[in-house]
């Protein structure tokens, strides 16, 4: 079984000592070991198989609603299949021991369904439908079986009749506020940062690590791949999530 780093172990022995929060950030690569694909990096990453400029931002959305809906559906499928990995878990764990907040960029459940609570989904949820008009809040029905990549007419707004759509966060659109300030305050206050699954390029969330080594925290990144933030830590444990996090309870 793998051990934990020396100087990562101690960093979050002293954390705990004294007193000292934690921020976990994590990225795609967090669900990777539950089958969910990441965006990048891999030959059969979602970035390397799908085009986001067509289905990821509101012009797509404008052009072809069903193209966009099908392939949100398909990714909610995927997500609905899948289990939390041994990393979700731990994280979860860990946060009944230790003041712990996690800030997320992915928009899978899977944290919460590991016994997490989320503090910031800063690019949204899949599962969060509002109307792509007047932004009121929906909730399914998604139980029928999208299989593939296939076209789906969207849903339709009970209150205006336009569709709805996912309610994650598209290139080119604000982060929800909310979820961004509070995944600021997380990183200004943390003693330490963790950063797990992320290949940082992403801004402004790829932006919280630093922030957090401004505010005096020691930043781990957890990722089996050197990243665009790796330069930026502490400290770096090329491992995978479900393999690494368990072995923080063992600190
Ligand atoms: P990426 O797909 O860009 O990066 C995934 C990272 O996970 C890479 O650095 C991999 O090395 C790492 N990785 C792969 N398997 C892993 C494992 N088992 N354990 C730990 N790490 C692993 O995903 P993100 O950084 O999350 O935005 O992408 C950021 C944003 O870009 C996403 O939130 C999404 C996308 O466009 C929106 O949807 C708005």
């Amino acid at each position: 079984m793998e051990r934990v780093p020396a100087a990562i172990a101690d960093a979050l022995q002293r954390t705990i000592e004294g007193g000292g929060r934690i921020c976990v950030l994590t990225g795609a690569g967090m669900s990777a070991e539950s089958g969910i694909p990441t965006f990048r990096g891999t030959h059969d990453s979602l970035w390397s198989r799908f085009d986001p400029m067509q289905l990821a931002r509101a012009e797509a959305w404008c052009a072809d609603p069903a193209l966009v809906w099908g392939w949100y559906r398909w990714r909610m499928q995927l997500v609905r299949d899948a289990q939390p990995n041994a990393g979700h878990q731990a994280l979860a764990d860990l946060a009944r021991r230790v003041p712990l907040a996690l800030v997320t960029q992915n928009v899978d459940d899977l944290h919460e369904r590991a016994g997490s609570t989320v503090d910031a989904h800063v690019h949204g949820s899949l599962f969060a439908l509002r109307c792509f008009a007047c932004g009121r809040t929906h909730h399914g029905p998604l139980d029928d079986y999208v299989d593939g990549q296939q076209k789906v007419a969207p849903l339709r707004c009970t209150a205006c009749g336009d569709a709805i759509r996912p309610g994650v966060v598209w290139f080119g659109e604000s982060l929800p506020d909310e979820a961004w300030n509070t995944a600021v305050d997380a990183a200004t206050r943390c003693a330490l940062m963790l950063v797990v699954g992320t290949s940082g390029l992403v801004y402004p969330a790829a932006g919280l690590p630093a922030l957090a080594r401004r505010h005096g925290a020691t930043v781990v990144e957890i990722n089996p791949e050197p990243t665009a933030l790796s330069a930026e830590a502490d400290h770096v444990w090329r491992s995978t999530a479900a393999q690494a996090l368990p072995q923080l309870l063992a600190v």
